[in-house]
C-alpha cells in the first residue's frame, strides 16, 4: 500500500474545489446578463466597412464614436487607448482593447503584414467583424478553407480550434464573451516562450487592468445613484 486516505484527500479536496469552481463559473456566464451583444456590435461595425484604399483609423474612430454612445461609460478613453502587438498561436497582430471585464471584452484587431496560425481553444465565444481585407478560417477536420471578407462576421466557438491566416491590411472588431481571464493565457503564451518582448506583456496587462477598473467605477456609480434615488 503506497497510498495512504491522508496523501489522497489533498488531491481529492483540490479536484472538487476545482470542479466546483468550473461549474460555478459556467452557470454564472449561462445565467449573468451582459453589458453587450454579438449582433449589435456587428451590425454596427458593419455600417464602416471600407475598401482596401480608404483610411481604416477614420472607419475606426467611427465605430468608437457609435460604441460610446450606445455603451456610455463601458468604452475606455482615449488617453488609455493603445495599439499593442500581440503575438500568439505563431501569428501576429495588433489590438486596440476598448472594453474588458471578466466576462466580456471589445477590441479592434487586425494586421499590417500577412500572418497565419492557430486560433487557440478558448473558454469564450468570440466573433470578429471584417471592416476591410480577408480572413481565411480552416476548421479541424475539413480539408477546405472558408474566405471571409469586409462585412462578414467570423464566429469562433467556445473550445473550438482552427487555423486563422489573414492578408495584409485586415482590420475588424472584436467581441468576446465567456471567462476572459482564461484568454489571457493564449494571449500572453507566445511573449513568453518566444518573443520574451515583456514590455508588450505589460501593456496588455496594464490595460486589462485599466478597463477593469473602469467597469468597477460604473458599477460603483451606478450603485450609488441607486442609494441617491432610493433616499
Ligand atoms: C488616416 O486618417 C488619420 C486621421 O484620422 C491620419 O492621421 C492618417 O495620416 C490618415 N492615413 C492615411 C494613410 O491617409
Ligand atoms: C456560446 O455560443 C453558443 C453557440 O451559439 C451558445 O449556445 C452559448 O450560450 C454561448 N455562450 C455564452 C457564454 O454566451
Amino acid at each position: 500500500m503506497f497510498f495512504s486516505f491522508s496523501t489522497i484527500r489533498p488531491i481529492f479536496n483540490w479536484t472538487a474545489i476545482i470542479f466546483t469552481l468550473i461549474f460555478g463559473i459556467h452557470y454564472w456566464l449561462n445565467h449573468k446578463s451582459y453589458v453587450f451583444d454579438e449582433k449589435s456590435i456587428a451590425a454596427l461595425s458593419r455600417k464602416y466597412v471600407v475598401g482596401p484604399d480608404s483610411n481604416i483609423s477614420t472607419a475606426y474612430a467611427k465605430v468608437l464614436e457609435g460604441l460610446r454612445a450606445k455603451y456610455t461609460g463601458h468604452i475606455l478613453p482615449d488617453q488609455d487607448l493603445q495599439w499593442i502587438f500581440m503575438n500568439a498561436g505563431g501569428w501576429m497582430g495588433s489590438m486596440c482593447l476598448l472594453h474588458a471585464s471578466l466576462t466580456e471584452y471589445v477590441l479592434f484587431f487586425g494586421t499590417a503584414v500577412d500572418t497565419t496560425g492557430h486560433s487557440g481553444r478558448y473558454w469564450a465565444n468570440i466573433s470578429d467583424t471584417i471592416l476591410t481585407g480577408t480572413f481565411y478560417q480552416w476548421q479541424e477536420g475539413s480539408l477546405t478553407r472558408t474566405v471571409y471578407k469586409p462585412g462578414d462576421t467570423v464566429f469562433h466557438g467556445m473550445g473550438e480550434a482552427t487555423a486563422v491566416s489573414w492578408t495584409a491590411g485586415t482590420w475588424m472588431v472584436e467581441y468576446g464573451r465567456g471567462f476572459i481571464p482564461s484568454t489571457l493565457f493564449f494571449a500572453l503564451a507566445d511573449s513568453f516562450t518566444s518573443t520574451t518582448d515583456f514590455l508588450t506583456v505589460f501593456y496588455i496587462i496594464k490595460v486589462y487592468i485599466k478597463a477593469m477598473f473602469l467597469e468597477v467605477m460604473f458599477y460603483i456609480g451606478d450603485f450609488r445613484q441607486l442609494i441617491k434615488d432610493s433616499l
